[in-house]
């Protein structure tokens, strides 16, 4: 159809208006995205607390993007500058603590919208067919959300900056052949320095958030093509009226939009709580010792990652070295990320939401759950957090003894789970959506 051959828009209740919209939609497809994505894009109307994560992770991406935007007119990637602009930020420049400390409380509160997320998707097996390649994106996001933070960290050039990085790029070097190598090409000089610094922070606020909001859009086509997964598991597009549209569905607008307005004001209730007064959470979103400036002769006593990365820190931590060697580590550090991408794969339960599956599911879910609470508990903690075992046990230390059981216990979540998902004794799904 040629662009004037479009009808006109009405019912704005302005004139002006409706011949602006006009104008538009005849040049550029607004109406039929409007439509599509929003007001004839019909989402299951059983939707429940767990299915707010999704939006509220867009208004964080928002968030961290907007302040990132001001937080970068007054920061110095410099070795020399990078700790003192960041304390000019928050003493001098007006408004600039509030800024920042949206920014620190958003990296967590990122990660506390994602995790919930992605434990949404395996409650109602949202990773499940057809959403498979949804789920992928997922896992990309993911990825590149820890990238994002770990650049991000080095940032403010304080002391676990300099010693977390120093951690984290070391672990390269475990590579057999071509890891010293590597870790050389990651820094960029032979220690963390100023190069390191100016790279980082290229990868933070260019290079990582163009591929995020790319797999953003891409997990959103996704979802739009399959349409979403709800609480009882089931495709409302089995069942559609004359029309086409799904039984069980409703328009995302009003519907949703007006929801997801509800998710989000409690989350900014909260957000602002924690920015005005608990912006450090106790040393777990800002820790303690990142108010002390960078010092390569000073090793801190205790280096941990922040909280959202410690259940992986304490699996690299609970393998323990071949040949000296923290190669092994490193492997099961990777792998126990790396696995979520064939989890749409390995799970083969007849049902795909936790309401209709058996004991064997729930309980293995539950356990999972557990354990990557508990590692990423010790993985804040030093490994004498527990203390140690008497002379019988060879003076084990108590926490690695606990992060090994665990370790073991997140991979036979994924080893067993074509197993136990397909021996589950489970019950029969509705044919509509229930609520
Ligand atoms: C920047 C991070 C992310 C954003 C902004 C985002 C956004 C969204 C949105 C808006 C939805 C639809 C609403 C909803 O179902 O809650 C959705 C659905 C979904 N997301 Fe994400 N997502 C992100 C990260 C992830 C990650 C890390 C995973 C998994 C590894 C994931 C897996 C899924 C799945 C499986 C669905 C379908 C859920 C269903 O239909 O039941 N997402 N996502």
């Amino acid at each position: 159809m040629a662009a004037t051959e479009k009808p006109p828009v009405t019912g704005t209740g302005s004139v002006a208006l409706d011949g602006l919209l006009t104008w538009v939609d005849q040049r550029f497809p607004l109406i039929s995205t409007w439509k599509a994505h929003l007001a004839e894009y019909y989402a299951p109307k059983n939707f429940n607390f767990w299915y707010y994560f999704g939006s509220l992770a867009m208004l964080v991406l928002a968030i961290q993007i907007v302040t990132g935007i001001f937080l970068t007119m007054n920061y110095k990637p410099d070795a020399n500058l990078a700790f003192a602009s960041v304390e000019y930020i928050m003493r001098e420049v007006p408004g600039g603590w509030i800024i920042r400390y949206m920014h620190s409380t958003g990296a967590s509160a990122f990660f506390i919208c994602v995790y919930l997320h992605m434990f949404r998707a395996l409650l109602y097996g949202s990773h499940r067919k057809p959403r498979e390649l949804m789920w992928i994106f997922g896992v990309l996001i993911y990825l590149c959300l820890m990238g994002e933070a770990f650049f991000g960290y080095l940032l403010p050039w304080g002391q676990m900056s300099y010693w977390g990085a120093q951690v984290i790029i070391n672990l390269f070097s475990a590579i057999p052949l071509i890891g010293p190598d590597l870790s050389l090409w990651i820094r960029g000089d032979y220690v963390i320095a100023d190069a390191t610094l100016n790279r980082f922070f290229a990868m933070h606020v260019i290079a990582i958030p163009l591929v995020l909001l790319g797999l953003v859009m891409a997990h959103l086509l996704a979802l739009h093509e399959v349409g979403s997964n709800n609480p009882d598991g089931i495709e409302i597009k089995k069942h559609k009226d004359a029309n086409g549209v799904p039984l069980d569905g409703i328009p995302f607008h009003p519907y949703y939009t007006v929801k997801d307005i509800l998710g989000v004001v409690v989350f900014m209730i909260v957000f602002v709580i924690i920015v005005f007064f608990a912006p450090e959470m106790g040393g777990y979103f800002l820790e303690y010792n990142n108010f002390v400036p960078a010092d390569p002769l000073q090793t801190p006593a205790h280096i941990a990652p922040v909280w959202y990365f410690t259940p992986y820190y304490s699996i690299l931590r609970a393998v323990p070295p071949l040949f000296n060697s923290q190669f092994p580590g490193v492997v099961a550090m990777g792998v126990s990320v790396m696995v979520l991408f064939v989890l749409p794969w390995l799970d083969r339960g007849a049902v795909k939401s936790i309401r209709y599956r058996g004991t064997h599911f729930k309980v293995a879910l539950a356990a999972f759950v557990i354990v990557f609470l508990v590692l990423g508990y010790l993985g804040t903690e030093p490994i004498t957090v527990w203390g140690q075992f008497g002379a019988w046990l060879g003076h084990a230390d108590r926490a690695t003894v606990a992060a090994r059981i665990c370790t073991l216990i997140y991979f036979l979540f994924f080893i067993l789970m074509p197993w136990y998902t397909k021996v589950d004794k489970t019950k029969p799904e509705p044919e509509r959506v229930t609520y």
